[in-house]
């Protein structure tokens, strides 16, 4: 049996816990692992395929990274290729891609992606490559998993940025709004602005009124807090706004959401008079060492994709139905993104304990 790894979009800190785990998985079952580079790039002579053995990933699960690195612009499917004259085409080049996993002989890949290479693996494995998916991305918006891992390392990482943000803030007498990631959906803004205790949470699930995000910031003046804490999600937009785009993205690239913090904070100044600062967390919340619990969670869902490799259940994802890891067909998870619940218990929380969500 030889099976190959591909590790594809933004990276996630967890994902060398999943190689370590399904290769030693693999390989204490008596099977050959291949390591495909940079996505898809390394089955498509644009890059490696590297063997990868117990001693490739001899202490790397504590790592953040990928070993064997990754890119959003790798869809086989649509694969950006720019023309003599400059001008940029897409290419389908699934082709290419099939027939060298078969000169390779691979018998079955895993996959470890978000959405995105999970609606890849979803094609790959209609045009008959045996393949399961690891949900990855510090987002959480895979559905059919209670969480992706990744998640809880940029939830603490923007704990941690909050809780230095307080003293700052209240010292100053100020407003600072920060912004974290998620793309379209709140809950790493969410997660880390409630066990943060933020004032304002504002996420794309929930449009906010910028006037009343300045009543909260006016009402803690009056009680005496002159300074205020807002978290923002990079997709959120205001009622019958939308997102803040930032620009161009590459080509073969989704559009890059951001930017809304320096418009919340101008606004909130704007408004209130109250100084106001912004950061925007960035990718730092992609970065560094692996949580413990992002650790366990890529370690179960490596050793649970060799599993599920091992029973055939190709075109499926391995997934966290606590307690336990299942799998879930890619159509499945497809179906529609997660996104956060406005009626979640979190969200209700949230409210009560007296975080604004700006509506
Ligand atoms: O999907 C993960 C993510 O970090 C999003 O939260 C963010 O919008 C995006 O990727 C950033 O992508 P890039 O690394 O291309 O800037």
């Amino acid at each position: 049996m030889r099976i190959a790894i591909s590790t594809g979009g933004g990276d996630a800190p967890g994902l060398n816990a999943v190689i370590r785990a399904a290769v030693l998985s693999a390989v204490n079952r008596g099977w050959e692992v291949l390591g495909i580079k940079r996505g898809y790039a390394g089955l498509m002579g644009e890059d490696e395929v590297v063997p990868l053995t117990a001693m490739s990933v001899r202490g790397i699960a504590h790592l953040g990274g990928t070993i064997l690195r990754t890119t959003n612009r790798g869809d086989p499917f649509h694969y950006p290729r720019r023309r003599a004259d400059g001008s940029l085409e897409e290419l389908d080049r699934s082709d290419e891609l099939m027939q060298r996993a078969r000169d390779l002989g691979i018998d079955a890949v895993i996959t470890i992606g978000g959405d995105g290479s999970l609606c890849i693996a979803q094609q790959l494995y209609e045009r008959g490559l045996k393949i399961v998916g690891v949900p990855k991305t510090i987002d959480n918006d895979v559905s059919g998993t209670i969480t992706t891992f990744g998640f809880d390392t940029a939830v603490s990482t923007a704990i941690e940025a909050i809780d230095k943000l307080h003293t700052t803030a209240e010292s100053h007498d100020r407003v600072i709004v920060m912004e974290v990631m998620g793309r379209h959906a709140g809950f790493i803004a969410l997660h880390s602005g409630v066990a943060g205790t933020a004032d304002v949470i504002l996420i794309p699930e929930i449009p906010y009124d910028i006037e009343k995000v300045c009543e909260k910031i006016r009402a803690r003046d009056r009680a005496g807090r002159h300074f205020s804490i807002v978290v923002v999600a990079e997709g959120a937009f205001p009622v019958g706004g939308e997102e803040s785009i930032l620009g161009d993205s590459l080509p073969g690239q989704e559009k890059r959401v951001g930017g809304i913090a320096d418009k919340v904070a101008r606004q909130i100044q704007s408004r209130t008079g109250k100084e106001c600062r912004s950061l925007v967390l960035g990718h730092l919340q992609r970065g560094g060492m692996p949580t413990g619990y992002d650790r366990l969670l890529a370690t179960r869902f490596g050793g649970a994709a060799v599993r599920a490799i091992e029973e055939g259940k190709f075109g499926q994802m391995v997934a966290l139905q606590s307690p336990h890891i299942v799998t879930i067909p890619f159509e499945m998870v497809l179906l529609e993104p997660k996104r956060v619940d406005p009626e979640h218990d979190v969200v209700l929380t949230a409210r009560a304990t007296g975080i604004s969500f700006g509506d």
